[in-house]
């Protein structure tokens, strides 16, 4: 893709596409310098930096979006900013202050102000932020420096015709964190240890696999790289409770829409893989999709179906709707919720 007047916003995915603006700070000698915009997009780090032998770094995920009347919007940057806090303090990294978070993510959307797609495309640009230990270290030790940086990049509708539901497989085997181990974090090296999982899922045909609370193995942690989400048939909000599944800021805010734009009740709590039963809709949520619905979840040989295979049920639909009508600015939005990019 060349320039971005080329951008044909109806043809793109979720590949890695330059555009014009970047920022990057680094931290030395105990503090953040000021940061500054850059149209480098490659990095230049020691050989021995850390991020490339022991994995320590973190990254986000979010999105600007172009409303109706054309402006442009964040969704709950400041939950993002906390999350990779709180994985800084897992692995011993610097915190990135939310002020100089969000500034740096507004900065880079107005530099590249062009890529974010037109409002009705559903199109959006995606936002990612990554923190990452750098500077010459060989011992397993923090890092001496470190680096935070922000690019973007448009990607394309996840659903292009209409919310299609997916097949899941739970795979005993994996496990994505331990219990009492970085599964909560969003740090690099989960994603690494996911890819084997994935790619196993993938081949036998599945959207992704399941994986279960590394503990005990009768829970149901994550659906892939996204959060759990079932309707009871008595039409209650579920999601897991768990000490290894990454928080998803989609699933907060989905509890939340549940229970005070739908009036339904919600739970976090423990969901048992042998009682799948329970719902009778369910769907995986998180930033890239929204929710993708969960048609069937093949486990131990058989398969349970929510609603239906084909077509979305109601309630996953409505909860979508409102959703991504918020990020939009269709729906009005809970206080603090969303940030303007001006
Ligand atoms: C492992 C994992 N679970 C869940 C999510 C969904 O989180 P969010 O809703 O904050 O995008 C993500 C994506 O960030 C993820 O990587």
């Amino acid at each position: 893709m060349g320039k971005k007047t080329d951008i044909d916003w109806s043809k793109l995915g979720f590949d890695y596409i330059k555009t014009d603006f970047r920022y990057i700070s680094v931290w030395k000698d105990g503090k953040w310098d000021e940061g500054k915009l850059t149209e480098d997009n490659m990095l230049h780090i020691s050989e021995a930096s850390t991020v490339l032998h022991y994995g320590q770094s973190s990254f986000e995920g979010l999105k600007a979006y172009r409303t109706k009347e054309g402006k442009v919007q964040l969704f709950r940057p400041d939950r993002n900013a906390a999350r990779m806090n709180d994985s800084c303090d897992k692995l011993l990294m610097p915190h990135v202050p939310e002020e100089k978070f969000i500034d740096a993510i507004m900065q880079v959307v107005k530099a590249n102000i062009d890529y974010v797609p037109p409002y009705g495309t559903g199109a959006t640009l995606y936002i990612r932020p990554i923190i990452m230990g750098v500077g010459h270290n060989i011992g397993v030790k923090p890092a001496p420096e470190y680096i935070f940086t922000v690019f973007c990049m448009p990607v394309g509708p996840y659903f292009s015709g209409g919310l299609k539901p997916c097949k899941f497989i739970v795979q005993d085997e994996y496990d994505r964190a331990a219990p009492h181990g970085t599964g909560k974090q969003k740090v690099g090296g989960n994603y690494a240890a996911s890819l084997q999982a994935h790619a196993k899922a993938a081949k036998d045909g599945y959207a992704d696999c399941i994986y279960l609370d590394p503990a005990t193995h009768t829970k149901i942690d994550e659906v892939g790289a996204a959060n759990f989400i079932g309707i009871t048939k008595n039409n209650e909000f579920v999601t897991p409770k768990s000490s290894s599944i990454l928080p998803s800021i989609t699933k907060y805010s989905l509890l939340y829409i549940a229970e005070h734009y739908l009036k339904m009740p919600v739970y976090e709590r423990e969901v048992f893989v042998d009682n799948l039963d329970e719902f009778k809709e369910a769907g995986a949520c998180g930033t890239a999709a929204v929710i993708t619905p969960i048609g069937a979840i093949d486990y131990e040989g058989k398969r349970h179906v929510f609603h239906s295979e084909t077509e979305v049920g109601p309630t996953i639909k409505k909860l979508y709707d409102i959703l991504y009508g918020i990020q939009l600015g269709d729906v009005e939005a809970p206080e603090g919720w969303i940030y303007e990019v001006k």
